[in-house]
């Protein structure tokens, strides 16, 4: 049989033209819509943490762009809610957490009732999604979780969670160890409420020289995915190390994630041998999709002629930028599907 969901089979191996596209925090500020749904719901935690409202969120880039792929709307650091730490996002400021002091502080029990609601939403958006569509669960990457964990707020470089790698590794691994076998269960019970696939966005990866970078995010991750595996043989995953550099290859062929998220700091070259190994994912600058005009053109071109007629999604190198005017993704999908 053959796969209807352009994004389902590209993850799947196959070379589909044109290729799918759907963009990394492609529900967010930049989006009028999205503003005034977080105005209604009071503030950010409470649209992840009401089914409505995360799934009204999940398909308003759909609606507007007819994106190939749809993102639950939620957030990575509900898992570290989940666990007993209080959670907070002050507005323009990213989200904060009280620093873990030592890895007894995360709590033994999950808290259902933080997990429970991200389940709710993607069963009511798997309703409402076109057929065509691939509805996409995530998580956050252990290591970069933790690293939230640990230093309380991404304002630090988390220089804290990096001594930890130099001077406490044993309990940094019990700290990772447990937020992966809890995001694995919650990537399971996405899989369960409808989701399609899943992406692991270990966003701070490139913080870590390769030693530790094996320790703490491929060996944690290859936990997941056989994990989730167990469960979902068929399912899948696509790994996102970011900056991750020369380790990408390592991680692509180590971890056993299906498909491979690439930052816009790989080059082209790079790009096409890991598509040796499987599909990739990837890399425009977000800076050039704000930029828009004849650079977001000749990037995009570009992009296309080094990666198309292989296994390919594409996609930004990291989240869409709040200040990204929208006639410039709508060139962008224009670019895209239009054979550019
Ligand atoms: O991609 C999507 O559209 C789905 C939703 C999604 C969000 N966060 C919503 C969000 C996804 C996949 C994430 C992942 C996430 N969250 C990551 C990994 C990817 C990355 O960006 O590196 C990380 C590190 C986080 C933690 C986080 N959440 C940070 C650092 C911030 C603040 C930065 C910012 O853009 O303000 C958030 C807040 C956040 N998560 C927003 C959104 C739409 C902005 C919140 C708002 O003010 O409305």
């Amino acid at each position: 049989m053959t796969e209807p969901k352009p994004l389902l089979a590209a993850l799947r191996c196959k070379v589909i033209e044109p290729p799918p596209l759907w963009l990394m925090r492609q529900a967010g500020r930049y989006l009028p819509e999205y503003r005034a749904l977080r105005e209604k719901a009071g503030g950010f935690l409470e649209l992840c943490l009401t089914p409505e409202f995360a799934a009204e969120a999940t398909l308003q880039p759909i609606r507007r762009f007819g994106f190939d792929g749809a993102i639950l709307f939620s957030d990575i650091l509900i898992v570290a809610k989940a666990l007993g730490r209080a959670l907070a996002f002050r507005d323009g400021d990213g989200p904060s957490l009280p620093p873990l002091t030592n890895a007894k502080e995360l709590a033994s029990d999950v808290d259902t009732a933080v997990l429970g609601p991200v389940y709710a939403a993607l069963r009511q958006i798997r309703t409402a999604l076109p057929t065509q569509t691939t509805l996409l669960g995530f998580a956050g990457g252990p290591w970069t979780v933790a690293a939230y964990v640990i230093d309380g707020t991404g304002h630090s470089q988390f220089a804290k969670a990096v001594a930890w790698t130099k001077d406490r590794g044993d309990e940094l691994e019990q700290v990772i160890a447990r937020i992966a076998d809890v995001t694995a269960a919650h990537l399971i019970g996405q899989l369960e409420a409808g989701a399609e696939a899943v992406q692991i966005f270990d966003s701070w990866a490139g913080l870590l020289p390769p030693d530790q970078f094996h320790r703490f995010v491929i060996a944690p991750t290859r936990r997941i995915v056989s994990a989730i595996r167990a469960r979902f043989p068929e399912t899948p995953i696509i790994g996102f190390p970011r900056n991750a550099g020369a380790l990408y290859d390592a991680y692509f062929a180590e971890t056993g994630v299906n498909a491979l998220c690439i930052d816009q700091t790989v080059s082209l070259d790079h790009a096409r041998a890991l598509q040796a190994h499987g599909p990739v994912q990837g890399n425009l600058d977000p800076a050039t999709l704000v930029a828009g005009g004849p650079a977001l053109d000749a990037a995009v071109a570009t992009i296309l002629a080094a990666l198309r007629g292989r296994p390919f999604v594409f996609n930004l190198g990291h989240g869409i930028l709040p200040e990204t005017p929208l006639a410039h993704v709508e060139r962008l999908v224009q670019l895209v599907r239009g054979g550019a």
